[in-house]
């Protein structure tokens, strides 16, 4: 569904995505991991085309994204929910999943479809329709974010740091909803400093360090992986 080939990244002098390759296949849930400044925004950002390539091919269902604009990429089903949220705090959250239908709503057409659906995805959002964005918890604001991403009916979902600054059980509730758009038949490449949380909701993951792939594997494996375990777990033995 997804296929990046030696991609390719600088802001500058620093490169901060190098030669990496990459697959989701359709309806596949992929983490990418790695350590603060390994580049993983910068490739969720480069799939989504908010940042040029200096050398390598995207293709998404086989059709090479080169030249396609980011709201085209979105109209395609190509959604991104950025790196703390960035939710529109001054809309209430209806208004805020309104403005998102705008990806696929052309001539009027209604939206209380892909509402309800969303709300039935996300309970916590139904509750809170008509609150605006700034008073939500941290925890309903990333729902809202990926309630966004709903609306603009995605057939891959780029999520950057669903967890971040979220309390554990807050963080295990999105990531219990994030397998359950993933049982929609939704393809998701999440990026994600919580192994343990990644690693048990995704089949397969890849390890980013210094811009490049150190590793990749089926998610039960990289667990189980010393590197993994030392980097990332604090060093505990398996
Ligand atoms: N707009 C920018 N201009 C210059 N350098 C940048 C820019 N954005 C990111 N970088 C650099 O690119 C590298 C990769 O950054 P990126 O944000 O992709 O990392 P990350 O893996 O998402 O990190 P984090 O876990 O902290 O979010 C870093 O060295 C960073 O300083
Ligand atoms: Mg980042």
């Amino acid at each position: 569904m997804l296929e990046l080939s030696a991609l390719t990244v600088r802001y500058g002098l620093v490169e901060a995505v190098n030669g990496v390759s990459l697959t989701v296949a359709e309806g596949e849930t992929v983490a990418l991991l790695g350590a603060n400044g390994a580049g993983k925004t910068t490739l969720l950002r480069a799939i989504s085309g908010l940042v040029k390539l200096v050398d390598g091919t995207i293709t998404m269902a086989g059709d090479d994204l080169a030249g396609v604009a980011v709201e085209k990429r979105v109209r395609r089903g190509l959604v991104h929910v950025p790196e703390r949220r960035r939710i529109f705090g001054g809309l209430t959250v209806e208004e805020n999943l309104a403005v998102a239908a705008s990806a696929w709503r052309r001539f009027g057409q209604p939206i209380e479809n892909d509402l309800e659906k969303v709300y039935a995805f996300l309970p916590r959002l139904a509750e809170r329709r008509s609150q605006r964005g700034w008073s939500l918890s941290g925890g309903e604001q990333q729902m809202l974010a990926i309630g966004r991403a709903l609306m603009a009916r995605p057939k891959v979902l780029l999520l950057d740091e669903p967890s971040l600054g979220l309390a554990p059980a807050i963080a295990d509730e999105v990531f219990g909803r994030i397998r359950a758009i993933a049982a929609e038949g939704v393809t998701v490449l999440v990026v994600e400093q919580n192994t343990v949380l990644a690693l048990s909701t995704a089949a397969r993951g890849y390890v980013l360090e210094n811009g490049c792939i150190a590793l990749e594997g089926e998610s039960q494996a990289l667990l189980k992986d010393p590197k993994v375990r030392e980097a990332y777990l604090g060093g505990a033995a398996a």
